[in-house]
This record gives C-alpha cells, sequence and structure tokens, in this order.
C-alpha cells in the first residue's frame, strides 16, 4: 500500500480500522501497534520504526485520553498537534493512523474501573489515582480494535509496561509486548511530549535527573540500594528547580519497591520530579 489510510475525527472509523485489520489478518499479515497520545517525538517515532522492522504492517493510534489524567489542568495543557503528527506518521510510512474523537472512543462513559494490585499501587499509582485504570481501559479497547500481533511501548514509562504486561496476561489477550528503550536528548533528558513545555533552561537543568539517576546506578555494587540512591539525591539537591517527588530502586517486573534488603538481580531506578511546573518521569534500567 502506498498511501496512509487516516481514520480519524469521523464517525464509524473504528468499523474502518477493523475492516483493514481484518483484511490483513485474513492475508496473513502481521500486525505491529504504536498506542500514542500524539505530541509525537523521536521517541514514538523509534517505536514506529521498530514496529515497522519486525511487521508487515503498522498501526498508530493518537488519542489523549481522558482517563488516564487525575489533573483536569493536565488534561487540559496536555500539548496536542495532529497535523504535524499525522505528516510525521505518513513520512514513516505506517499503514494505518487512528485518531478518534473521545465521543466516538467512549460512546458512553465507562464504568468499569481496573485495579492492577501491587504493580499499579506504588510510584505513579500512588501519586496519579486513577491513572493506571485509565490507561488500562484506552489499550484494553485499543487492543479490541487493532488486534495487533505486537504492542509496543517506551521503557520511560516503565511503570506502565508492567501494568500492560499484567492487563494482557490477565485479560487473555494474545499480543506480544515490546519494551523499546527510552530514546533520549545528548544531554540525557528522556525525551516526552511534556518536555515541549519547558524552557531551554529548564530544558537542560532537566537533564540532571538522568545524571542522577547515572550516578545512583554507577554507585549501586559497591553501596547498595539505600547509599547509591543517596548520591542521586545529592547531586539532584544542587539544582534547588527540580522538585523530585519519588525516587526509588525498583523491581523493573513487577515494581516492587527494593530497599538495602532486598535481593534483585537487575533493578531500575525511577523517578518523579518537577521542573517548571511540569512533572517528568524518567528511569534507569540495570540491564541497559
Ligand atoms: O504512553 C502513553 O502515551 C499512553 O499512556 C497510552 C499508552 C497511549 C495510553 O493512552
Amino acid at each position: 500500500m502506498n498511501f496512509t489510510p487516516i481514520t480519524m475525527n469521523t464517525t464509524g472509523e473504528n468499523k474502518t480500522v477493523k475492516y483493514y485489520v481484518r483484511s490483513w489478518r485474513k492475508e496473513e499479515k502481521t500486525i505491529g501497534f504504536v498506542p500514542t497520545m500524539g505530541a509525537l517525538h523521536e521517541g514514538h517515532l523509534d517505536l514506529v520504526r521498530k514496529a515497522r522492522e519486525t511487521c508487515d504492517k503498522v498501526v498508530v493510534s493518537i488519542f489523549v485520553n481522558p482517563l488516564q489524567f487525575n489533573n483536569p489542568t493536565d488534561l487540559e495543557k496536555y500539548p496536542r498537534n495532529l497535523e504535524s503528527d499525522v505528516e510525521m506518521l505518513v513520512k514513516e510510512n505506517v499503514d494505518l493512523i487512528y485518531a478518534p474523537l473521545p465521543m466516538e472512543f467512549y460512546p458512553t462513559p465507562p464504568n468499569v474501573s481496573l485495579d492492577f494490585g501491587k504493580v499499579s499501587s506504588v510510584l505513579e499509582g500512588e501519586m496519579r489515582p486513577g491513572h493506571f485504570s485509565g490507561v488500562g481501559i484506552v489499550v484494553a479497547r485499543l487492543f479490541h480494535i487493532v488486534e495487533p500481533h505486537k504492542a509496543f511501548f517506551g521503557a520511560k514509562d516503565l511503570q506502565q509496561v508492567a501494568v500492560i504486561r499484567n492487563l494482557i496476561n490477565d485479560l487473555g489477550f494474545d499480543i506480544e509486548l515490546v519494551r523499546c528503550p527510552t530514546k533520549r536528548e545528548t544531554s540525557g533528558l528522556a525525551l516526552s511530549s511534556r518536555n515541549k513545555r519547558l524552557s531551554e533552561s529548564g530544558k537542560k537543568t532537566a537533564a540532571e535527573i538522568f545524571a542522577g539517576l547515572q550516578l545512583a546506578m554507577a554507585g549501586l555494587e559497591e553501596f547498595g540500594f539505600e547509599e547509591a540512591k543517596k548520591l542521586a539525591r545529592q547531586h539532584l539537591e544542587k539544582y534547588p528547580e527540580i522538585k523530585t517527588e519519588y525516587l526509588e530502586w525498583v523491581n523493573p517486573e513487577n515494581m516492587e519497591i527494593l530497599s538495602s534488603t532486598s535481593q534483585q538481580k537487575n533493578p531500575a531506578i525511577c523517578i518523579a520530579a518537577w521542573v517548571e511546573g511540569i512533572r517528568l518521569i524518567d528511569n534507569l534500567l540495570s540491564e541497559n
């Protein structure tokens, strides 16, 4: 196919998406899916390219999911730029872009809520009540519509990946979850749609978040979880513009918080921090 069908902001588009994906499945084509909330950057494009490399067809969704925002201002200020998103995706040769209207995606407000247990009760789950329920509902609905063989998620949202793994296993989706490494600016700042709201100097300061994580990871073997975490904290404290919300070592598979007595071969260190009123998250995996 040498054009990208774009189904956006029209009624009945779920049916259009289903029509395409079902015809591809009949032809035994593999379908790779990249769910996004738009405001695309190189991190998203990297997921799209990974999908392109390993699947016959690539579907990208663009939908700012109101259910996963516990803060109305955050939802309102979330960057949106559908036109340039579509332009970027057409250049990547994706096979289908699905950008539904909220009214169509949720014809009636969902009554269900999802509880992922321990994996979602800490870090983001603790700070943003209801967030992972909203993520789970939107991703499950998208999976039903797109019926992908593989779904691609960025490791920057490490806890989200763990939640989606549970969603797939617990609800029996026959989908392979692919976790892709975090893409970063040369400064180390993790790419995020939220970075668009930072000033140039804010971006420079925010890069120190990753520097802190690197210090902790470098010190882990010698000093252990608690002392290594202190190394990161000491670094971050040099930048009063960075307000750390949490900084924790976790088991990246189930998000169990690790302390001095824990045994974990491949831990990750996770952070949420505020810079210029923007909430940023990042993490560093020991296996990367
Ligand atoms: O990671 C995101 O952008 C969102 O949480 C997702 C997976 C697209 C669900 O809205």
